[in-house]
């Protein structure tokens, strides 16, 4: 079988295991006015993290930073039924699913590391894949735009007030 990005990306899309905790956190959502925790917003942390990369000349696989993204916040299901904290079930989901889409045990656990951390904000001392996955999440959302943005439970000095970019 073919290992290379492309092919282990498409695995964690096509995984039983994400499919179903996927379908089960959009259904949970569905009636949520806050942000949403879709392939949009998914998509949107793989790429600003990609983006991060380039910009600071890092050489971390994309996909690596794409398998974060994807898989960053499937836990939140958890959250919502169980009370586990999405960060920690997140890494949990992760470790099982990138077992069985061709990542080394390396990539799992740095992939794992910063899923677990992305609640949290990072030092300098942070490793680059936990920085830019909490960059890239925080960066994502548009509260500028958002129509209950006054409502919302971020502090306003978390808030997005403008562009960022
Ligand atoms: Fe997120």
């Amino acid at each position: 079988m073919n290992d290379n990005g492309v092919d282990r990306i498409q695995r964690i899309q096509k995984n039983p295991v994400f499919q179903d905790l996927y379908i089960k956190l959009q259904d949970a959502e569905a009636g949520r006015i806050f942000c949403k925790h879709t392939m949009e917003h998914f998509l949107d942390v793989a790429r600003l993290m990609y983006i991060f990369c380039l910009e600071d000349g890092e050489s971390i696989n994309k996909d690596v930073v794409y398998a974060t993204a994807l898989l960053h916040d499937l836990g939140r299901y958890d959250q919502m039924t169980c009370g586990t904290p999405h960060n920690v079930a997140s890494a949990e989901i992760a470790g099982n699913v990138l077992k069985e889409c061709g990542f080394t045990d390396d990539e799992i656990l740095s992939i794992q590391k910063a899923i677990a951390g992305h609640r949290a904000p990072h030092g300098v001392d942070a490793d680059k894949l936990t920085a830019y996955l909490y960059r890239a999440d925080k960066m994502s959302r548009n509260c500028f735009s958002c129509a209950v943005r006054s409502e919302c439970n971020w502090p306003d000095e978390k808030k997005n007030e403008w562009i960022v970019f």
